[in-house]
């Protein structure tokens, strides 16, 4: 694939390291960090230096590869190390199920009984840096098949509708939650992937990103992200979210996802049911994008996916400032689960699935290309 002309380098394999751009401190600094072992990939999750749903899968990926080649001339046995590894990679962030796939994907190699411990380590690293390339892929179609959906102006938010079907779609002004883009992602993003794509063919799209509370990754890497690429950004409040929807200005929400149940039901960033029911009230089409690994068909809806809680300093202090009274108590649920009813779309790497969610979902994973 073609490169964006601002192509952000989010995770690299170098000589059997891995090396990130440091998200806690974007956008004030580029500072890239380089993990030489599985366990500092482990922090670097769980630390958010890397995050994202397909991101971490991805650097979760790297990381079995790199226990593996430790694994195979250490003192523990090669698959009882790597199911140790697994496990503490898997605990790092529950919520997204894109780091249970990448592990389930590398634990299909290290278990190989047929294959010796030195071919399964040479095939780790390969589907690593696989996972990784197949990510970036996956990301230009849902900006394909995203943008086909938004420019083509059939999208109605429920059943009154806020669409115009056959009207030429005026320049869309798009508003997005959190930070679903290239540094969510191994390259090009899944909601910025879309609005990207957009751009490409609408120079004209606008973007209102919340900068989402507690840890701004909107204010931060979606608006660090959409400045690179010249794609007009201006960043609001997640208060004013609603403000906005009311005032007609916005034609389209786009957010990423961490988990889609059977049924379409969607766990993403804290704050985004809110934005999809106030969507749904001002008739704003509600779209979700994500590879068809953020569906989760073992569970049948929502109300299962495991929402991770992080600490409560991330709430009551913002920027190295607290901001309440010492001692306060706070909640940190760090995502929150959006029911499939308030979901226009669902834009995958393998098409785009509409109403009713679930079989559409199965018919998108059953086939690939178009709407379903
Ligand atoms: O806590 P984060 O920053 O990892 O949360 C990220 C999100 O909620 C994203 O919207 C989601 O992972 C999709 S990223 C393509």
């Amino acid at each position: 694939m073609t490169p964006g002309r601002s192509e952000v380098r989010t995770i690299q394999w170098v000589g059997g390291r891995v090396t990130l751009i440091d998200q806690t401190l974007l956008p004030l600094r580029e500072r890239y960090v380089t993990c030489g072992t599985w366990e500092e990939v482990a922090s670097a999750i769980r630390n958010m230096v890397v995050r994202g749903a397909p991101a971490i899968g991805v650097a979760a990926a790297m990381a079995m590869a790199m226990a593996a080649r430790e694994a195979a001339c250490g003192p523990a046995g090669f698959e009882r190390a790597l199911h140790d590894a697994t496990n503490v990679l898997f605990s790092t962030r529950p919520t997204a199920v894109n780091l249970g796939w990448a592990l389930e994907q590398m634990g299909r190699v290290w278990r190989r009984s047929d294959l010796s411990v030195q071919e399964r380590v040479d095939m780790m690293e390969r589907r690593a840096l696989q996972i990784q390339e197949e990510d970036v892929s996956s990301c230009r179609c849902i900006g394909e098949y995203g943008a086909d959906l938004i420019l083509s102006g059939c999208l109605a938010a429920g059943a009154e509708g806020g669409g115009q079907r056959g009207a030429p779609a005026p320049d869309p002004v798009i508003l997005t939650h959190c930070n679903a883009g290239a540094l969510a992602t191994a390259g090009y993003g899944t909601a910025l992937g879309i609005i990207r794509s957009v751009h490409a063919r609408r120079p004209g799209v606008r973007v209102l990103t919340d900068e989402t509370r507690p840890l701004l990754q909107g204010a931060r890497l979606t608006a660090w992200e959409l400045q690179r690429d010249g794609i007009a950004c201006e960043v609001i409040t997640d208060g004013m979210a609603g403000h906005f929807l009311k005032s007609g200005e916005i034609t389209h929400v786009i957010v990423g996802a961490d988990r889609i149940a059977a049924n379409g039901d969607t766990a993403n960033k804290i704050g985004t049911y809110g934005v999809a029911v106030l969507a749904r009230e001002n008739s704003v089409p509600f779209i979700v994008a994500a590879p068809l690994s953020t569906a989760d068909f073992d569970l049948p809806d929502g109300s299962s996916i495991p929402i991770e809680e992080r600490a409560a300093e991330e709430v009551t202090w913002c920027g190295g400032r607290q901001m309440c009274p010492a001692g306060v108590a706070a909640r940190n649920p760090s995502f929150d689960v959006t029911p499939a009813r308030y979901i226009t779309a669902i834009v995958t790497d393998r098409g785009a699935a509409l109403p009713p969610l679930g079989p559409a979902l199965r018919a998108v994973a059953g086939h690939a290309g178009g709407t379903a």
